[in-house]
């Protein structure tokens, strides 16, 4: 493997994904482990915390061996451990962290706490895949740059200007836009995950401009987001039409609202860029895979004469690559987490 310092083992276990990845100087991909747990959780239509835990004790240790083994390298090669600390679900989150701080005791390497948040805005600076191909142009986003992150838990609008230098610019008041898609994909009556099977649906025909939907803009000048009305509005269509016994075109119903999501986060990103003087935008998060979002986003952004930058799709959800990527650039920071590191679920993105 390459010399000590350049490389990071991660761990991730904030919700229902083990993931381990092993990173090169934060940007080339040695190797990045995903075990999903998707199956588990399906027949309960949506996360069971409890079990997410249990899933991740049996995962975690062979997850860690095979990024090693991948990786083609041994633990003494590595600068640091770094793992997600929050936020997430606390079960979920302890497993990851007491794993990374055993590891780290044991191995003597430094730990480097994550935020998860941070790790999805790192996922565009992964320049290399594991099979030692360019990602996109193979180059990271130049700060400075907006970036907006949309995941189940979030959805944020922030100004970068550099490593751990950052602005929030607006937030959500409500739903998530991951939380609202999932709701709406049980309302239309798709089943877990949500937001992934109601973007399949939309891309089954459905026609983006067949149903009226609301988008809250909220007072001018504002860049926060709700979607709350919105996903109340889908509901409200699916009752009118069961009363009237009407039969819904569900795909049209799921491109309809797809569109009405997209248009407001990229009407609000495109704004908060022109605020900031940002001539730069960046996407993040699981609901940065949306194709709706990431088709406005590109015409959008190609009329504005703003660079766009987004990464692949398996990067956008969640994954430990993402992790080692903010864990490198906060470990060449000097940041250093000490064996008291904590699970923290509400953990905020500080600047
Ligand atoms: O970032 P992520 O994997 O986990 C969190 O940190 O929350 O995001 C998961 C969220 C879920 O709400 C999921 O439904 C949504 O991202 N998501 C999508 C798509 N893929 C994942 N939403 C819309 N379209 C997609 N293609
Ligand atoms: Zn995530």
């Amino acid at each position: 493997m390459s010399a000590a310092g350049d490389l990071i083992l991660a761990i991730e276990t904030s919700c229902d994904e083990t993931a381990a990845a092993v990173i090169e100087r934060g940007s080339v991909i040695r190797a990045n482990v995903v075990a999903s747990q998707v199956d588990l959780h399906r027949r309960f239509g949506g996360v069971v915390p409890e079990i997410a835990s249990r899933r991740h004790l049996e995962l975690s240790i062979p997850v860690v061996k095979e990024a090693l083994e991948r990786a083609g390298g041994a633990p003494a090669d590595l600068a640091a451990v770094a793992v997600t600390s929050g936020p997430g679900l606390v079960g979920a989150l302890l497993v990851g962290v007491s794993l990374a701080k055993s590891l780290a005791f044991g191995w003597g390497k430094p730990l480097v706490g994550v935020n998860h948040l941070e790790g999805h805005i790192y996922a565009n600076f992964l320049t290399v895949d594991e099979d030692g191909r360019p990602i996109g142009d193979g180059r990271p986003p130049e700060f400075p740059f907006l970036c907006l992150v949309v995941s189940g838990g979030h959805s944020d609008l922030i100004y970068i200007t550099g490593h751990g230098e950052r602005r929030a610019l607006g937030r959500t008041r409500d739903d998530a836009a991951g939380e609202a898609f999932d709701k709406v994909a049980r309302a239309i009556g798709l089943g877990y995950p949500g937001g992934p099977l109601l973007d399949a649906l939309a891309r089954e025909g459905g026609d983006p401009h067949a149903i009226e939907l609301p988008r809250a803009y909220l007072e001018p000048g504002s860049f926060d987001f709700s979607f709350s009305g919105l996903k109340t509005a889908v509901v409200h269509h699916l009752e009118r039409a069961a009363l009237a016994g009407q039969e819904v075109n569900r795909a049209d119903l799921a491109a309809s609202f797809s569109q009405a999501v997209a248009d407001v986060l990229v009407d609000k990103t495109v704004a908060a860029a022109r605020a900031t003087g940002a001539n730069r935008v960046i996407l993040a998060g699981g609901v940065a895979a949306n194709s709706a979002l990431r088709l406005t986003m590109r015409e959008r952004a190609g009329r504005e004469g703003l660079t766009v930058h987004f990464p692949p799709l398996k990067l956008c959800t969640d994954n430990a690559a993402m992790i080692g990527s903010a864990g490198y650039f906060r470990y060449m920071a000097g940041g250093r987490s000490g064996l008291e590191l904590n699970a923290d679920p509400n953990l905020a993105l500080g600047s």
